[in-house]
């Protein structure tokens, strides 16, 4: 039987770093609101010139490297991003064409926060439906681009990044399980409602959402979906050595935890430094807990994702 394992990762933060006294500056909030109600210190932004495209080449040349092989080698490239460069080509394959792969498949997958959840789940089938061996799973966002910076409800949770997996086709198991949801009927309480027509940009082009809202069905999403992996896998949520869930909010992501009953000294959390970076936020805290130590050969590792659409999913691996 065909398995799908991670063997490299990357990540890449563009060099400006926006702290929420910065913000304080010029919108009307505060470090102290801040920090107590999302856990956010500060954020990365990306320099007018660098698109999310870009961000995607450093985090993916650092999985390439990681996983000790080249774009050459890959044969199907999967980039989850809310923020492409242009309405088309893809990122994927702008991405493909920087980083000098061959001619290889190459997509963009739509599915907000949730992006590298589904993207890596879809590496997975390729692989192991034999249609792949080597894929490159990227979550890149420019998402500060999206911002109303007069909307302090939305203005200070996000920020820019990209995070990077390489996937490889393995005799033992890497992924164990995963699990893909939507619900399309609550689009109105996270969008960006404007659309490219006609030559204009017709509707409002910015972040819009009922924070509340989206705060309690995250929650509950959360927790039903590791649920279900783990019933897939067989395993006991005890069984996790490290939980990574969409970085967006730290009280989010605690109630989560306290839901599986994991102490946060089990948690990746990196939402302090780097915001809600959308489909950027798994892989970015995956990289590093990988890069540090923590993540260690052997180990279970819950991948969670959850956003606009409204969608979720989950990825049990072994490392
Ligand atoms: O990937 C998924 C993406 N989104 C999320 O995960 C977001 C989920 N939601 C959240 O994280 C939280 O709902 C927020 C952080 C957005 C808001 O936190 P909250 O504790 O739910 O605050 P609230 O919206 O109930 O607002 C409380 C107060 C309000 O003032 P009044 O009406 O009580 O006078 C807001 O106007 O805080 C005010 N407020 C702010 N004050 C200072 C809202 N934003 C700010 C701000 N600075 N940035």
């Amino acid at each position: 039987m065909i398995h799908a394992r991670i063997t490299g990762t990357g990540s890449y933060l563009p060099e400006k770093i926006l702290t929420n006294d910065d913000l304080a500056k010029f919108v009307e909030t505060s470090d102290e609101w801040i920090a107590t109600r999302t856990g956010i210190r500060a954020r990365h932004v990306a320099a007018d010139h660098e698109k999310s495209s870009d961000l995607a080449v450093h985090a993916a040349r650092r999985a390439l490297e990681a996983a000790g092989i080249t774009a050459q080698d890959l044969d199907l490239i999967i980039v989850a991003t809310t923020t492409p460069d242009m309405t088309f080509p893809s990122t994927a394959c702008l991405l493909q064409a920087k980083l000098g792969a061959g001619e290889c498949a190459a997509f963009d997958v739509q599915a907000v926060c949730t992006g590298f959840v589904y993207a890596l789940s879809m590496a997975e089938l390729y692989i192991r439906a034999g249609k792949a061996k080597r894929a490159l799973v990227v979550g890149t966002e420019t998402f500060t681009r999206l911002l109303d910076w007069t909307d302090r409800g939305t203005c200070v949770l996000f920020g820019d990044g990209a995070g990077a997996v390489v996937v490889e086709a393995s005799e033992t198991p890497g992924i164990l399980a995963s699990r893909l949801h939507a619900d399309g009927s609550h689009t109105g309480i996270l969008c960006v409602p404007g659309a490219v027509e006609n030559g204009k940009v017709t509707g409002d082009p910015f972040v819009r959402m009922d924070g509340n809202t989206v705060f309690k069905i995250a929650v509950k999403a959360l927790a039903e979906v590791a649920d279900e992996v783990l019933s897939d896998a067989g395993l006991e949520a005890s069984a996790i050595d490290w939980f990574i869930p969409h970085q967006a909010n730290i009280r989010i992501i605690e109630s989560a935890a306290r839901k599986l009953g994991l102490g946060m000294d089990r948690v990746v959390a990196c939402v302090a430094r780097h915001g809600n970076t959308s489909a950027a936020s798994i892989p970015l805290a995956l990289d590093e807990a990988v890069r540090d130590g923590r993540i260690r050969p052997g180990q279970h590792v819950l991948l969670e994702g959850v956003g606009g659409g409204f969608t979720w999913g989950a990825i049990l691996l072994r490392w």
